[in-house]
């Protein structure tokens, strides 16, 4: 994990918020990389979700709402984590998350357990007072929700639809960590569809498979992601029924998103609260109802430590060890770097030249600095796919030698050819069989 994070800073995919500061904990920036791949992650979700499902509609709520969302949401009352605090070192602890016998960092006495909750509180207005307050939103899904009304008049959706958001929640995490794992500030992909009830359990089905299959077009090592299911003990105040999608990260089999039957819990709550009729007339079934919903929630930061974990690569070397992100071109930040050999006989020329014809469909990256070893080096670590290199003979004959970043196999491809070689590497990648890295780390799991 160390070893990401350093790779992460050293190549501009993620820094820590406000670092010049002394850093803002749990807050991370995405540099020119990790925004790439993070716009990446999102265009892919929402290409499986709302572009290839006719029933699903997308939308962008603010992340202030009215605070009585939040009442009828369960979550002013419920979305407490119990904290207890060491009286002799000052730590702070979640007190489901250690044996609160004593202190685990220096063995002291712990305070009494003391409910949290977990809301980013802030005032509207000029006047601080409680008629002011209002909420970061913890959860993208209320957003959606508070709007079912309105896309079932405006959008002709009929039941079985979605709809689908992307956008930031906030949560004054007790104790974060793992890197961009458990943040205070994180981007959620949600999809809540609404669904006759006594079909609550085909849809979960449904969608349990569609998300499973979105890590495979990530690219992602089957064997390292998992299925868990929530005991009665471990689910939200909402679920009927509750299923995260795991993967093992550097620190263990950890939620990537979950896949929840909320019943009808969330529409009749905000029917009881607002006061609005929040039922919906099937006119197939011809009978009125209030929906189910079948949510999929999903971390967009989260997916992104996976994807970046699933891509790092050390391959030793004769003279040094190899460090490659084999990130699926799919969602590699830069699909191609071109260099020239050497800063002369017009092989400058030539490289730009072929960096501004692929640029209008790629991101494409052009280097001339150090040699060509350390310029492959940079781009393995970047995760970019090819490196396409204008030499001798391509003021000869028209070609370029392309090294592939996966294999370092170097082949000489026609200049008019490269871009059709970088769409088929983008739609048909496969990973070659590495041994995993991991492995040695988890003996005995
Ligand atoms: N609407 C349901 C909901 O919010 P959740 O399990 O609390 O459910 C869904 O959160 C997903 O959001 C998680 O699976 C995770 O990927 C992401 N997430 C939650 N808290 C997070 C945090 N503090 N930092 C980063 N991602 C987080």
């Amino acid at each position: 994990m160390e070893k990401l994070m350093s790779l992460c800073k050293r190549r501009g995919f993620i820094y820590q918020s406000s670092e010049i500061y002394g850093g803002q904990s749990a807050c991370w920036d995405f540099g020119p990389l990790g925004v790439e791949v993070k716009n990446n992650i999102k265009r892919l979700w929402w290409k499986a979700m709302v572009q290839e499902n006719d029933n699903i509609v997308g939308i962008d709520a603010s992340i202030i709402m009215h605070p009585r969302v939040w009442e009828a949401s369960g979550h002013v009352e419920g979305f407490n984590d119990p904290m207890v605090d060491c009286k002799e070192c000052k730590r702070r602890f979640r007190a489901d998350q250690i044996d609160t016998a004593a202190c685990p960092e220096c063995g002291g006495e712990l305070t009494d357990i003391r409910q949290f909750n977990l809301m980013f509180k802030t005032h509207i207005g000029p006047v601080e007072d409680s008629a002011s307050i209002a909420y970061l939103r913890p959860e993208t899904a209320q957003g959606i929700y508070v709007n079912f009304l309105n896309v079932v008049n405006s959008s002709r959706q009929k039941i079985p639809f979605g709809i689908a958001q992307v956008g930031k929640a906030f949560r004054n995490e007790i104790t974060p960590g793992n890197f961009i794992f458990r943040s205070r500030e994180f981007e959620q992909m949600e999809m809540q569809f609404f669904v006759k009830p006594d079909s609550a359990d085909y849809w979960m089905e449904h969608w349990k498979q569609q998300r499973w299959d979105f890590h495979l077009r990530l690219g992602i090592r089957p064997e390292r992601i998992q299925w868990n299911e929530h005991g009665p003990d471990a689910m939200a105040h909402y679920a009927k029924s509750e299923l995260d999608i795991e993967y093992r990260f550097p620190f263990g089999w950890s939620e990537l998103e979950g896949v929840h039957n909320r019943t009808d819990f969330d529409l009749k709550r905000h029917t009881e609260f607002s006061g609005k009729d929040m039922s919906y007339f099937d006119q197939v079934a011809n009978e009125r109802y209030i929906p189910y919903i079948i949510e999929t929630s999903a971390g967009c930061d989260r997916t992104m430590l996976e994807v970046l974990a699933d891509a790092y690569e050390e391959e030793p070397g004769e003279k040094e060890t190899r460090v490659v992100m084999r990130i699926s071109p799919l969602i590699a930040p830069i699909k191609a770097a071109v260099f020239p050999l050497v800063k002369r006989d017009g092989m400058p020329d030539i490289a730009r030249e072929i960096q501004q014809e692929l640029k209008s469909t790629y991101p494409v990256f052009y280097d001339e600095g150090g040699s060509i070893g350390r310029r492959y080096r940079r781009m393995d670590e970047a995760g970019t796919p090819y490196c396409l290199t204008v030499d001798t003979q391509t003021i000869e004959d028209n070609t370029v030698t392309v090294r592939n970043r996966d294999s370092m196999e170097q082949v000489r491809v026609k200049i008019d050819d490269l871009k059709s070689m970088i769409r088929d590497a983008i739609e048909n990648y496969t990973r070659p069989e590495t041994v995993d890295s991991l492995e040695h780390t988890y003996v005995g799991i």
